[in-house]
């Protein structure tokens, strides 16, 4: 029998996007049912599915991994406790089919024998219909030839390592890698999770899990109640899911939703990405990370001997990867905080204060509309973050980015947005060089208006100096973007 699937569960099996497969249900390609697509359709529209047929899924897994911390890259299969756990679990289920369907066999002999009872040596018509039915029903389960269903069978596998995770009231879905717990897997998959510390004490990662069973994989220091656990109360943060599990978690719909913060981290390094930008690497400590949502901004602090340097830069690096944070950091006139990073004042080790999150410019929440981003110079550094996140939740196959330098060298991180066109199927990318801020604005907009005739169907995102995104937002406007999809920021 067809095995029903969420469409998350069903990408993940056969390689491909949610969002590809979103398309192909809303094309009427594939049907669903109530969100859940059918294996036998599955099969059907993609024949030749193999466990190991998984390219497209494999290009964009590796690209979100390269984006992520090692934290995040470590995992690969769970470890052996929770692998033996997940195994046990999935054996439960099995047995309980089984004795199902033993009783429900024992059920129907009875009934055949109580037909032969009844029948006795002169059996009705219809009791003669009934045993016939119910000996050709039996003949046609035994010696059965349906083929077996492979989706089912990879799902029943994959099931053990890396179950599915679905989150109420948002109905939103991940899967668990590995030994991953519950909150790094949603952190990576893109969710916003309520959570503080990441460590076990803190307690703002307690949620209840209705179904479904967790392991813990580190112990932590806030106590739950008696009570609580009663009701299936657990930490995320350190717990993985040994089987399917529903929970009811709380997720910021906004950022208003996630809490001013002072997180005091260290310089891991400071590398010059050209002559004028430096990419600097900060880790917070293990117990006190930072919660932000991926386009926000921070203010960064450090002490001179006479005065505090402080400056306000985008986050370069996603939230799925909270100890690490990146930014890029140009040297600009006025900004005392990069004078002393490109002094080398700022070093690794030394210690840096963090406040925020600060800012709007997020992806709009829940749209699949498909996404460009109009870039000037430094301006990359917040879109890095949020198309990160965009991948992260599969938001759209559809990508355009156009990136406007200022000087001819100035496309700092161009492999990288090479590497993102060669290995999504629809991500395009355009670099350009201008003279200045407005000429940037004006060029950019002319590449967005030439490449995308359909430009009142994207969702529209500029970065860069205000000179740049004063333009380019009036020009995007006259070329009839509206809100509420056109966000900028000047940074
Ligand atoms: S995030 Fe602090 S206890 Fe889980």
């Amino acid at each position: 029998m067809a095995q029903l699937l969420t469409v998350s569960r069903a990408a993940h099996l056969i390689g491909v996007t949610r969002a590809s497969l979103q398309k192909k249900i809303g094309e009427g390609e594939l049907p669903s049912f109530d969100g859940m697509i059918s294996s036998e359709d599955l099969t059907r529209l993609f024949p030749d599915v193999r466990l190991e047929d998984t390219g497209a899924f494999e290009r964009i897994t590796k690209i979100k991994e390269e984006s992520f911390g090692r934290r995040v890259r470590e995992r690969v299969l769970p470890n052996q406790a929770i692998l033996a756990q997940r195994l046990a679990a999935q054996s439960e289920e099995l047995e309980d089919v089984r004795r199902h369907l033993a009783h429900y066999h024992d059920l129907i002999e009875a009934l055949r024998e109580r037909i032969d009872f009844m029948a006795g040596d002169a059996p009705s018509e219809q009791l003669l219909t009934l045993a016939n039915f119910l000996d050709s029903g039996l003949a046609g389960v035994l010696g059965s030839d349906e083929p077996i269903d492979t989706v089912a069978v990879m799902d029943d596998m994959l099931r053990v390592v890396s179950p599915h995770v679905t989150v109420k009231p948002s109905g939103r879905e991940f899967f668990i890698e590995g030994s991953e717990t519950v909150l790094q897997a949603a952190l990576r998959s893109g969710l916003a999770p309520s959570y503080g510390c990441g460590n076990g004490n803190c307690g703002l990662c307690k949620a209840r899990v209705v179904s479904g069973k967790l392991r813990q994989t580190h112990p932590g220091d806030y106590p739950l109640s008696a009570n609580e656990r009663a009701q299936g109360y657990a930490l995320l943060c350190s717990h993985t899911a040994v089987s399917d599990i529903v929970v009811e978690m709380l997720e910021a719909n906004s950022p208003d939703d996630i809490p001013e913060q002072h997180v005091v981290v260290k310089v891991k390094s400071a590398t010059p990405l050209d002559a004028g930008v430096m990419l600097l690497h900060l880790q917070t400590p293990r117990t006190n990370r930072l919660r932000f949502l991926a386009g926000q901004s921070v203010t960064l602090g450090v002490s001179g001997s006479s005065a505090d340097f402080r400056a306000e830069y985008p986050l370069a690096s996603c939230p799925c990867d909270d100890r690490n944070l990146l930014f890029h950091i140009r040297n600009a006139d006025g900004d005392d905080f990069a004078s002393r990073l490109f002094a080398g004042a700022v070093k690794s080790g030394d210690a840096v204060s963090v406040w925020g999150p600060w800012g709007d410019f997020v992806l709009r929440k829940d749209s699949t509309r498909p996404l460009v981003f109009v870039i000037c110079d430094t301006g990359f550094a917040p879109m890095k973050s949020l198309i990160e996140h965009a991948l992260a939740i599969d938001a759209t196959d559809t990508m355009v980015m156009v990136w406007a330098a200022t000087r001819a060298d100035g496309h700092y991180l161009a492999n990288q947005c090479r590497a993102w066109a060669e290995a999504l199927d629809d991500f395009r990318y355009f670099p350009l060089v201008a003279a200045d801020g407005p000429a940037a604005g004006t060029a950019a907009v002319a590449s967005v208006i030439a490449n995308i005739p359909n430009l009142a169907d994207f969702d529209v995102y500029v970065a860069g100096a205000a000179a740049f995104t004063e333009t380019a937002v009036k020009a995007l406007r006259a070329a009839g973007v509206v809100d509420p999809y056109l966000s900028s920021i000047a940074c």
